[in-house]
């Protein structure tokens, strides 16, 4: 990926995104997206950290998540709105970029809609290979939507699971789901009540979207020795587990500041223990301890899983035709000319003109 001209920075769009997932491997794009993350979680201490800018509406919210490590920095805009499917959007789109602290130039354009799905599917299964059961095989999938294929393929590339238990309340979303998941191997069930989906799980996936507070899961539902991967409850508002279920669980967040805010742990006192995922990582405290243990990754998404996705697409571009480079910098001959290339370009519109 040789870009000559300062004007130029490589951006990747959904084609060049699905070309580049596709040619390497969906199951080897979230392995390699999956240590980009985990190598990321380990150097926690290095990067800058805030919970992410949201801004709510009645409808959804548009976030902005930035974060740096002092030389590279990156930020992701995305945004939550569960009626957008109702009128043909998707709920979740994203895009971002990575930029060289040294200069503060970008580095990267990317689409990220497709690589959040993948960096969201791939951290869940990172964290789920620290708290579930090693002798897990089966994962129920409550919420069947966007996510989904993505949550279900980074659990069996990434922990061998090998029988999933769908549901949606819309079950031509199950439908769609098990048929994008057939010929992998994977033995799926389609199931007619959340109750039925948890039945002998031992890793119960919640991925759904609503714009209000949601009880997905109730607490008789979750049984011994259960880790529960709750992805869709990422803001304020807007959970999925009952609060019972959480007063039996051990919590694992990303960053505990945000998580408060976003996830599951909202329904908690602002002290209730939780454990940062990086310390479970880096071998300092403990992740499951026990068969019986239920453990809970209150996903909400955090900045850091994104600068690492990026990363990661910035390092696969060496060599890789799947982008196109955009003039989105300006680059006058003299750095002061800014002006004086205005009026240059002024000429060549003339020229253009009479021409
Ligand atoms: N934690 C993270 O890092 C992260 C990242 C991306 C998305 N998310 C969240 O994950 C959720 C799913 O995202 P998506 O893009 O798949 O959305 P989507 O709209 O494509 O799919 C959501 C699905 O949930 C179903 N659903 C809604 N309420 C339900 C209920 N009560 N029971 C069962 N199913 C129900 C809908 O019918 C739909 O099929 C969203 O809430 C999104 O904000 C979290």
């Amino acid at each position: 990926m040789a870009t000559e001209n300062l004007n130029l920075v490589p951006f990747v769009s959904v084609e060049n995104m699905m070309d580049l997932v596709l040619e390497t491997g969906i199951d080897h794009s979230l392995a390699e997206l999956a240590q980009y993350i985990e190598e990321d979680f380990l150097r926690w201490e290095n990067f800058d950290k805030t919970p992410r800018v949201a801004s709510h509406s009645a409808e959804g919210v548009i976030e902005l998540m930035p974060t740096s490590d002092g030389r590279l920095y990156g930020f992701k805009y995305v945004n939550g709105h569960p009626k957008n499917t109702r009128s043909g959007r998707q709920t979740v789109t994203a895009f971002g970029v990575l930029a060289e602290v040294e200069s503060g130039y970008p580095l990267l354009l990317s689409e990220m809609t497709i690589l959040t799905a993948l960096r969201t599917a791939a951290t869940s299964a990172v964290a789920a290979r620290y708290l579930a059961r090693p002798d897990s095989t089966t994962m129920a999938l409550i919420g069947n939507g966007a996510q989904s294929e993505f949550q279900a393929r980074a659990f069996k590339a990434l922990l061998g699971i090998d029988t999933l238990r769908l549901y949606d309340l819309d079950p031509s979303a199950t439908e769609r789901c098990r048929r994008n998941l057939s010929g992998l191997g994977l033995d799926i069930m389609a199931c007619g009540s959340p109750e039925e989906a948890v039945e002998g799980a031992d890793i119960i996936t919640t991925a759904t979207a609503d714009k209000q507070c949601a009880t997905i899961l109730t607490d008789n539902m979750v049984g011994p020795g259960v880790h529960i991967n709750a992805v869709g409850g990422d803001c304020p508002g807007k959970t999925e587990l009952h609060r019972d279920i959480l007063l039996r669980s051990d919590i694992f967040v990303e960053y505990p500041p945000q998580t408060r805010i976003e996830g599951e742990i909202q329904q908690l006192a602002v002290d209730h223990p939780v454990t940062e995922l990086w310390r479970v990582m880096s071998g300092e405290l403990e992740g499951r301890r026990s068969e019986a243990q239920i453990t809970l990754f209150d996903s909400v998404g955090f900045a850091t899983e994104d600068f690492s996705a990026l990363r990661y697409v910035r390092d696969k571009l060496a060599g890789s035709r799947h982008f196109i480079e955009l003039d989105l910098l300006a680059d006058p001959d003299e750095p002061r000319d800014l002006y004086g290339m205005l009026l240059r370009r002024q000429v060549v519109l003339d020229h253009q003109h009479t021409a």
